[in-house]
């Protein structure tokens, strides 16, 4: 693996200027960064794996070192993309000293890019701890998925214009802390506007607006292999549950009748 050749955060940056669309998904293992790798700017190790890998209800069990692990995984996977290893619950939001703390491990022991973490103008001493430590970081605004059990459910962002102020407020806070990216997630088309045109540094849409410097979607969804909800911003471009179901009863057809292992499969004799 040729770590020179990947990415820079430098590359992440500049894409406002460039006019050109940063492509992210989110991996979780190596296998899949690998195919995701050459056609991805970004790869974000999501917390979104409590639920896509691990069966969880939503990410708040996620642990430092389940995200620690499948950063490594995906760093091993990838050699092109930029890499971002989101935060868990629990592990930032309340201390800086712990949050500077745990963004390090999860830079140092995985060797990705950045981290990200969830929240606004509320968290500013955190970026500010985060920044002051040189610890590369991605904001995530609008709909943040550790806040959804807090808030009673996934609600949509950005409906009023008091809402939509106050995002831009937040972008605007959170960027001149020196944040590589700013991700908006569910958030109402003309609110995320409203960002993409008031900050600099840039943003990445999930269920935001095409305006945003780049677009990311959990590749689980984007390849219809978690099809327990498919929120509306997904678009499916494969359907890989699918897929594999009609491979396991191919398998399981052939195990029945004896028709595998076939002779191709066994082996023959000792040399
Ligand atoms: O955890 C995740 O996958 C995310 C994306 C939805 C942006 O944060």
């Amino acid at each position: 693996m040729n770590a020179a050749s990947r990415l820079s955060k430098e590359y992440i940056m500049s894409a406002p200027q460039r006019h050109e669309p940063l492509v992210c998904l989110t991996a979780y293992t190596a296998p899949v960064a690998k195919a995701l790798d050459r056609h991805c700017d970004l790869l974000l190790v999501g917390d979104s794996l409590g639920m896509v890998v691990y069966g969880m209800e939503n990410t708040l069990g996620v642990t430092l070192e389940m995200m620690i692990n499948h950063g490594k995984a995906v760093m091993r996977g990838s050699r092109h993309a930029f890499v971002v290893v989101d935060m868990p619950y629990g592990s930032y939001e309340t201390d800086a000293t712990l949050a500077v703390e745990n963004a390090r491990r999860g830079i140092d022991e995985t060797g990705c890019g950045a981290i990200k973490i969830e929240g606004g103008a509320e968290l500013i001493a955190i970026y500010q701890a985060l920044a002051a430590a040189s610890i590369p970081t991605v904001a995530h605004i609008g709909l943040k998925p550790q806040s959804v059990v807090k808030e009673g459910g996934y609600k949509v962002k950005g409906k009023s214009d008091h809402e939509a102020l106050s995002l831009v407020a937040d972008a605007l806070s959170i960027e001149k802390t020196g944040v590589i990216a700013i991700v908006i997630e569910g958030t109402i088309e003309g609110a995320a506007n409203k960002i993409v045109d008031a900050v600099s540094v840039p943003t990445i849409g999930i269920g935001a607006s095409a305006a945003c410097d780049g677009q990311i979607l959990v590749s689980d969804d984007m390849l219809g292999l978690f099809t327990d909800h498919v929120p509306k911003f997904v678009k499916q471009y494969a359907q890989l549950a699918q897929n594999i179901d009609a491979a396991a009863a191919l398998y399981a057809g052939d195990v029945r009748a004896r028709r595998f292992p076939g002779d191709v499969n066994v082996y023959k004799n000792m040399s």
